[in-house]
């Protein structure tokens, strides 16, 4: 039965019904169970040392063909005699005869999904194939029919290609993908970056969301680095969607360096610094838990003029509100210092009177109405007090905008502003458990798009993010993670995450993701498609620099 060129179709007894399709055979089904997965004896002319955990397989049962994960990959053999007496390896005669006869490697398999033979709807797996079926290669048309197929003006969104299957497309469903907050996690230098730009890509060509990115190294807006040594560089978004992408440069400077054609600078008065943003930089700045509620109370006293107080206080000033307010004068001197330091290290941006900057809040809501996608770049105010403070006050103040807007439309969808999706690198910086309860990032996360606003976290140590948090991400691409912390925190609420565990573990080190959720409907390994290269771009189609900013955004509820 087991096939000899490795192309026959599997289980050729059992080929009663239209839908088998010409899988290369893997091998046949031995044993196993709903928990703990199938075992298949491995058959045919493959060596076990091909066969990779990851791998996407089909099991072809009696009545239902079952779509399943290689979970493990082992040895066996049929009797305890040959492993007391193995033949040397330098015996190829005797090796030849025995393996994968008496001595063979077996595979785990994980089902993820079922459905009957002859039939078009899956399920989820309920129970276990029948001893000796047949077990094969999935083909391009069963990947089609549970991941989707693009399609112009479709939903759905290549991102990859199944483990050893480089030609066929897994696709992501764009409009499951934006209903909730995402992560894409993985140790430096394994992809998180391209993914997300690949992501961002498909979430903008097809307009499921407006987006903003918080840049923090310059990777989003006009140009990526690369390692790849044979380029110098790889294009961003703004190279791909001209007018569709806005950047706000945080240090023109540093942009003008570089060549980056950026529309606007973002400059913050101190008036728009709010107690809950120097709660977040609690140990960037070094604070004690009395500094945060000092913040509190000078915020209660002053309003939006707290901070420039604070800084031109006295010594006798300081005694002063200390009295007045029952603060402790010990703690504001010393917050008054750290914040003094904070505004030294932040005033290329930073700017004391409102008067003299224009309101980036405003610009920034006036191009995410539009359906314009901000980038906005950091240049030289990349160090993490920097990037924090920026983004946690636009982002709470473009939040609180959503917010009214949502209300206003009162449930009438066509008044709703456009679903935004907000891209923020490191992200357990800002979800870590201390802080997710009280920033705005947190409470984005775990409101689940009731005011159309939903988050793209890229991490690579998504142990330090809130398990709440975790649990509430829809999709979650997560390229190689060894810490065993970070793979159980990636796996936070997953049934059946056991085993995944191995599978998670065992990523190459670079372009390969496991993508699970609300967006796929089964977990698969896939080699992430490769960003930019002139497929990429084809893909993109025709892009027009001096199109209109105005984007139809009507038809995206
Ligand atoms: N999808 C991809 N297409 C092309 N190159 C990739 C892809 N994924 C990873 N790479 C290569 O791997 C390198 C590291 O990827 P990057 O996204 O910067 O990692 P991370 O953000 O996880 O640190 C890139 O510079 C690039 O050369
Ligand atoms: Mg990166």
């Amino acid at each position: 039965m087991a096939s000899t060129n490795g192309h026959n179709p599997i289980s050729s007894h059992l080929s009663l019904t239209a839908v088998d399709r010409d899988r290369k055979s893997l091998g046949t089904v031995v044993r196993g169970s709903l928990q703990t997965g199938i075992q298949i004896k491995v058959t045919g002319e493959q060596s076990v040392e091909e066969i990779r955990a990851g791998k996407f397989v089909v099991i072809e049962g009696a009545k239902h063909e079952f779509f399943a994960m290689i979970t493990d990959v082992a040895l066996d053999c049929t009797s305890p005699q040959i492993l007391a007496d193995p033949p040397a390896p330098s015996d190829t005669f005797m090796r030849s005869i025995l393996t994968g006869v008496s001595a063979y490697g077996t595979v785990t398999l994980k089902p993820l999904l079922m459905r009957p033979r002859g039939g078009v709807e899956f399920e989820p797996v309920k129970t276990v194939p029948a001893h000796f079926s047949g077990a094969g290669e999935a083909t391009e048309d069963d990947i089609a029919d549970i991941f989707g197929a693009e399609t112009e003006g479709g939903n759905h969104f290549h991102i990859g290609a199944p483990l050893d299957m480089n030609e066929i497309q897994v696709c992501l469903d764009l409009s499951r993908l934006v209903e909730r907050s995402n992560g894409i996690f993985g140790k430096s230098g394994t992809g998180k970056t391209f993914l997300t730009r690949i992501c961002l890509c498909g979430v903008i060509k097809h307009k499921k969301a407006v987006n903003l990115v918080f840049d923090m190294h310059g990777e989003y807006g006009w140009q990526g680095s690369t390692e790849d040594v044979t380029r110098a560089g790889v294009r961003g978004l703004k190279q791909y969607f001209g007018s569709q992408v806005s950047i706000f440069t945080m240090d023109p400077e540093s942009s003008r360096r570089r060549s980056v054609p950026f529309d606007r600078q973002v400059r913050i008065p101190y008036s728009q610094i709010e107690a809950e943003d120097i709660q977040l930089l609690q140990d960037e700045l070094n604070l004690n838990p009395t500094a945060a509620e000092t913040t509190y109370l000078l915020e209660r006293h002053y309003g939006k003029k707290w901070l420039a107080e604070l800084l031109d206080m006295e010594g006798e000033d300081i005694k002063a509100f200390a009295e007045m307010s029952g603060a402790n004068a010990m703690s504001v001197g010393a917050l008054q210092r750290k914040l003094g330091r904070m505004a030294k290290e932040c005033e290329g941006f930073l700017i004391k009177s409102a008067a003299d900057v224009d309101d980036a809040v405003r610009e920034i809501m006036g191009c995410l109405l539009k359906g314009v996608n901000v980038v906005l770049e950091y240049g030289q105010y990349r160090k993490p007090l920097q990037y924090m403070l920026v983004a946690n006050i636009l982002t709470r103040k473009i939040h609180e905008e959503y917010v009214k807007l949502t209300e206003a439309a009162g449930g009438d969808r066509g008044k709703m502003p456009t679903p935004l999706m907000i891209t923020i690198e490191e992200a357990h910086k800002f979800l870590s458990p201390s802080l997710a309860r009280q920033t705005s990032f947190g409470i984005i996360a775990r409101e689940l798009r009731k005011y159309n606003v939903t988050l793209l976290v890229v991490d690579q140590r998504p142990s330090g993010i809130d398990s709440e948090v975790l649990s509430q991400l829809g999709t979650r691409i997560t390229c190689l993670l060894n810490d065993e912390r970070d793979i159980d925190a990636v796996l936070t609420g997953i049934s059946g995450a056991s085993a995944l565990r191995g599978v998670l573990a065992s990523l190459d080190s670079k372009q390969q993701a496991l993508l699970l959720g609300h967006a796929v409907p089964m977990p698969v390994v896939v080699q992430s498609r490769t960003y930019d290269d002139s497929e990429f771009r084809r893909s993109m189609g025709e892009f027009n620099r001096t199109a209109s900013a105005e984007v139809d955004t009507s038809d995206w509820k």
